[in-house]
């Protein structure tokens, strides 16, 4: 999969890694960029069509599907972090609203279009979805749940030829990451990694250094290796209905 010709569509692309996403797309020769944002967004560039997209909002979803003629990448990268306690419920749903169930309802919206161009679908995660971080405990859960529904995706679409990749990000120089004081990577080298790792057909790619020091025990490790038995199992033994 090159980028080049391409045609790609970011959610949450007007700030942080999204709109670092679309630069990149534009850089490596994208077709047309499809860039999802709650607010009315410009571009200089002509390749770039707005679309206004919720990510949580089923009518918008359903409104950007039919101005979109063709996808062969879609980028799920809407996000939101707060920071909680585990005492409101309140936070554990917005967060799965936006983190799961947002890109859930993309996705399924716009599999017609990636089952017909054989495309690919990138799910921007966090190495929180391995370990929560306990500041953001809600977040967390939303990644690991998301990463489950990555997992499942790459099984599920693999034989209509859809890939699915799992960004698995380490702190990165954004708006969400203003109040956590730890090294952190560019928006912009994160956007180029993630472009990498979907050329080279990672199907979980570690984008930044911190990720990056766990990407081999992660390839290697027990989890993986059941990822795959999974898959495997049900390939050679298909469901039967009851
Ligand atoms: N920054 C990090 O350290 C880090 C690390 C690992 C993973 N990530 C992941 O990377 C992705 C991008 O995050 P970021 O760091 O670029 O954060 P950011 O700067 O806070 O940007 C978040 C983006 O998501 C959009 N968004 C939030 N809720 C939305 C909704 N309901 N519908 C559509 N768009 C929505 C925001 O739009 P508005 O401007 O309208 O709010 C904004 O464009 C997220 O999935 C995040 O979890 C970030």
């Amino acid at each position: 999969m090159t980028i080049a010709d391409r045609t790609v569509l970011v959610t949450g692309a007007n700030r942080g890694i999204g709109q670092a996403l679309v630069e990149e797309a534009l850089r490596r020769g994208a077709k047309r960029v499809y860039a999802g944002t709650r607010q009315p967004l410009a571009h200089v560039d002509g390749r770039v069509t707005p679309l206004i997209l919720d990510v949580t909002n089923a009518e918008q979803i359903q409104e950007a599907v039919e101005r979109v003629e063709s996808l062969d990448i879609l980028i799920n990268n809407a996000g939101l972090a707060l920071y909680d306690d585990l005492s409101d419920r309140a936070a554990i749903e917005q967060s799965l609203a936006v983190n799961l169930f947002g890109p859930y309802g993309v996705t399924q919206a716009f599999l017609p279009l990636l089952t017909r161009s054989r495309g690919t679908i990138v799910n921007v995660l966090s190495v929180v979805a391995f370990a929560p971080l306990p500041i953001v405990p809600a977040y967390s859960i939303s990644k690991a749940a998301a990463l489950s529904l990555s997992q499942s995706l790459r099984a599920l679409l693999a034989g209509q030829g859809v890939r699915v990749h799992a960004v698995l990000a380490g702190p990165v120089d954004t708006d969400m990451s203003r109040g956590f004081d730890v090294p952190k990577a560019s928006p912009e080298s994160v956007a180029r990694a993630i472009f990498d790792g979907v050329e080279k057909g990672e199907e979980d790619i570690f984008p930044d250094p911190m990720s990056e020091s766990m990407a081999e025990s992660w390839r290697s490790g027990a989890a993986k290796a059941l990822e795959r038995q999974f898959v495997a199992l049900v390939e050679a033994e298909p469901v039967k209905s009851a």
